[in-house]
């Protein structure tokens, strides 16, 4: 049996990671740590917490201390690395929250392994590892920095990260690679696109449009709507990460991404689109739409949402213009290939959001309110 301990799995890919791997396997124990901050949400896994199976520490990465007490307790085989502060507009406002969670946090889960995982040393006077472990970090396309009109990031895109999230992120990368190179530490990494799915917190692109269509808000699209994303379903990651974890060599970094790009406006334009066609096939939606522009079937006014919503505010600072994945070598090496379509994976988003208002109003009830003034209003 194999146990994991998986930290920030009370936030959107952590959690829908967490939900797979129990799902996929009976033979497992999960240990999560998680700090709840802003974008953890305990109610989130309620339910996947037995005690069991899958048990549940509120901490934080950077405590060390709580980790020996972690590792000592359980015996790790794997250690799945999703905490980070992950918002690149927050990383703008507060940098240093980035640099101590993301950097130190990650070395700290780093040294807390290798003091857990070591053995004794070899002649030359590495450390020698117990058999089988292995230290994933959960990384982003954003520590390459921006393209152009073509090409693609592979694997051996030189690191040029340009915002303090993508650059404190790529900094761990460059950590858990070092302790690979000089403590021949069994780590591996992803670099994973934009992903969607349920449980996004609605600070994204795609949560935050999909909660000011339904409240009749004003739609925020930095810039002129140009930039590209590779937008990848959250459960095709979680499966990326799955096979990296179980059959991934040891000092590698594979690149996670569905050839799917998109504009910021084409987004935008789509989930307007979908969220009009939901209440069409499904009345009973019709309640969740707060703004009075509603047509006489109690439709969203779909040219007034075009056309009156949907706002260009003021860039983003150091606004990466195009990130695109090219994953030939998880691919061709372990077989991993998207499965879920964009035009189905946003259809069952929006569905789930419309279904999961009190999902969306649980994690609102906090300070997003005065996040979203801070951010917005003056924008
Ligand atoms: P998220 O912000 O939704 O969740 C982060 C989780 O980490 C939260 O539950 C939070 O409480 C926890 N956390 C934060 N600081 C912590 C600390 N010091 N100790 C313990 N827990 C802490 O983030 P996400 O979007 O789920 O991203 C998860 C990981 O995947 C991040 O490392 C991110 O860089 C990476 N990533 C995200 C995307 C994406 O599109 N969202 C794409 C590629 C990679
Ligand atoms: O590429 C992977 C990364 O994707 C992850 O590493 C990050 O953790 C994750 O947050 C995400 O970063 P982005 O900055 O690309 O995601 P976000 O949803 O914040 O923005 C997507 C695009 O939409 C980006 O070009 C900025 C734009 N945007 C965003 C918001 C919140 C808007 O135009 N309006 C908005 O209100």
């Amino acid at each position: 049996m194999k146990t994991y301990l998986v930290t920030g799995a009370a936030g959107f890919i952590g959690a829908n990671y967490l939900k797979y791997l129990l799902g996929k396997y009976d033979d497992i124990r999960v240990v999560v740590l998680d700090a709840l901050t802003y974008a953890g949400n305990l109610g989130t896994i309620a339910k996947d917490i037995d005690n069991e199976r899958c048990h549940f520490f509120k901490g934080n990465i950077g405590d060390s201390e709580l980790l020996d007490r972690l590792f000592g307790e359980y015996k790790f085989d794997y250690i799945v690395n999703f905490a980070a502060e992950s918002h690149v507009d927050r990383s703008i406002e507060d940098p240093q929250l980035f640099l101590m969670t993301n950097i130190l946090g990650t070395q700290n889960l780093l040294n807390a392994a290798r003091r857990a995982w070591v053995t004794g040393k070899d002649e030359a006077g590495y450390p020698m590892w117990r058999k089988g472990v292995r230290f994933h970090q959960v990384s982003t396309d954003e520590v390459y920095g921006s393209l152009g009109e073509d090409g693609f990031f592979t694997e051996a895109t030189p690191l040029c990260p340009h915002s303090p999230y993508s650059a404190s992120k790529a900094s761990a990368d460059m950590i858990v690679m070092a302790y690979f190179d000089t403590y021949k530490m069994p780590a591996t990494i992803t670099r994973c696109s934009n992903n969607y799915g349920p449980y996004h917190f609605p600070e994204k692109l795609i949560p935050l449009i999909i909660k000011n269509i339904l409240e009749g808000k004003k739609l925020p699209v930095y810039g002129d709507g140009s930039n590209v994303r590779d937008w990848l379903y959250v459960e095709d990651h979680c499966k990326a990460i799955d096979l990296v974890v179980t059959k991934g060599i040891n000092g590698e970094v594979y690149n996670v991404g569905g050839h799917n790009e998109k504009t910021n406006l084409e987004i935008v334009k789509t989930i307007i689109a979908h969220i009009h066609q939901s209440m069409i096939e499904h009345p009973e939606y019709r309640s969740l739409l707060k703004t009075k522009e509603k047509d006489a079937d109690g439709l969203p006014a779909i040219d007034w949402i075009n056309d009156g919503l949907i706002n260009f505010v003021k860039d983003r600072l150091g606004h990466d213009q195009r990130y695109a994945i090219d994953p030939t070598k998880i691919t061709e090496t372990l077989g991993w290939e998207p499965e879920t379509r964009f035009e189905e994976g946003i259809v069952t988003t929006i569905d789930w959001y419309l279904k999961h208002q009190d999902w969306v109003n649980q994690v609102t009830s906090g300070d997003y309110q005065s996040y979203y003034d801070k951010m917005y209003l003056k924008r």
